[in-house]
């Protein structure tokens, strides 16, 4: 996608962080954009924070793990804006913990939210974008942690690599109708991602963020992330580009070298015994 102007965009998790900061980028670049979040009060704020008037922006309280209520925002963008070219499956949380003592309530909770909650997305916009037949665009938010895993965040990683594996079966569907997809892979970023698990079903409600040392190291990360704005200029500069991975860290890249040699090496082992090498 080259030109942003009168492009209409439907970001979810808009309300804050990364979706915020792609919501104010696109509208920057000239496109009209939907503002979706489960945070309504947070919604409202952040789109005013932006300044725009109410031909540009609109805002819609949408769960991303109900279906429906994906359905019902989309209808809605339709209704401000007459179509979608843009959607940014955006939305998520995290979720660490020991494997053999993670609720399962939980896993169902991370899952529908940051895997299936950008499925809903997909499968509800595709159809609008290609009956205006204009072309579009989706990126779908995964993170570095959907190339790389680390103890302690499985349920994080596992939802993450599957919106990677999933754009990327995406990306050779959806060209044939003329829809780019990218997926984001950013590390740290400076957001509210740290507390979101204290939203876990499982979560005391006297102490809703679990008192482990992953969840401070992540805020100590997170705090000392990059720029959400810094990202979300690559990530449209990325989307001109057609850029399937958008990537930002310079460490991160040898993790995933390692990752792909560890595969090599099992793999090269695996045929040397089948005496196929
Ligand atoms: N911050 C990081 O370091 C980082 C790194 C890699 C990837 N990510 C990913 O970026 C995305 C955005 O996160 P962020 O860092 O901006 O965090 P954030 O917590 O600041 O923003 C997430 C937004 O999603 C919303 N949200 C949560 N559950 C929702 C639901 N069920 N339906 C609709 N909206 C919902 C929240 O209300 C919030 O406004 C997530 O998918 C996250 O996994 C973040």
């Amino acid at each position: 996608m080259q030109d942003f102007n009168n492009k209409v965009a439907f970001v979810t998790g808009a309300a804050s962080g990364i979706g915020l900061a792609i919501s104010k980028a696109l509208l920057n670049a000239g496109a009209n954009v939907m503002m979706a979040d489960i945070n309504a009060d947070g919604l409202q704020a952040a789109a005013k924070s932006l300044g725009f008037d109410d031909s540009r922006i609109g805002t819609v309280v949408c769960d991303v793990k109900n279906a429906e209520s994906v359905n019902t925002a989309a209808k809605a963008t339709i209704d401000a804006f007459g179509k979608v070219h843009i959607v940014m499956n955006n939305a998520g949380v995290g979720l660490g913990g020991f494997p053999g003592s993670i609720p399962l309530e939980d896993w169902r909770w991370i899952t529908d939210i940051n895997f299936l909650g950008v499925v809903y997305g997909v499968e509800a916009f595709v159809p609008l974008m290609q009956a205006h037949g204009e072309g579009g665009y989706i990126v779908n938010t995964a993170s570095m942690a959907g190339h790389i895993a680390a103890p302690g965040m499985a349920p994080y990683h596992a939802t993450k690599f599957a919106v990677v594996g999933y754009s990327e079966a995406l990306a050779q569907e959806l060209e044939k109708i003329n829809i780019g997809v990218s997926v984001l892979c950013p590390t740290w970023v400076k957001s509210n991602i740290h507390n979101t698990a204290s939203k876990r079903p499982s979560a005391d409600p006297e102490s809703p963020m679990p008192n482990s040392k992953v969840y401070q190291a992540m805020k100590n990360f997170v705090e000392n992330g990059i720029s959400p704005d810094v990202l979300a200029d690559l990530v449209l500069k990325s989307m001109q580009a057609k850029r399937l991975y958008i990537f930002n860290d310079p460490e991160a890249k040898a993790f995933i070298a390692h990752r792909s040699k560890a595969i090599m090496e099992d793999y090269d082992a695996c045929l040397e015994d089948l005496g196929l090498s």
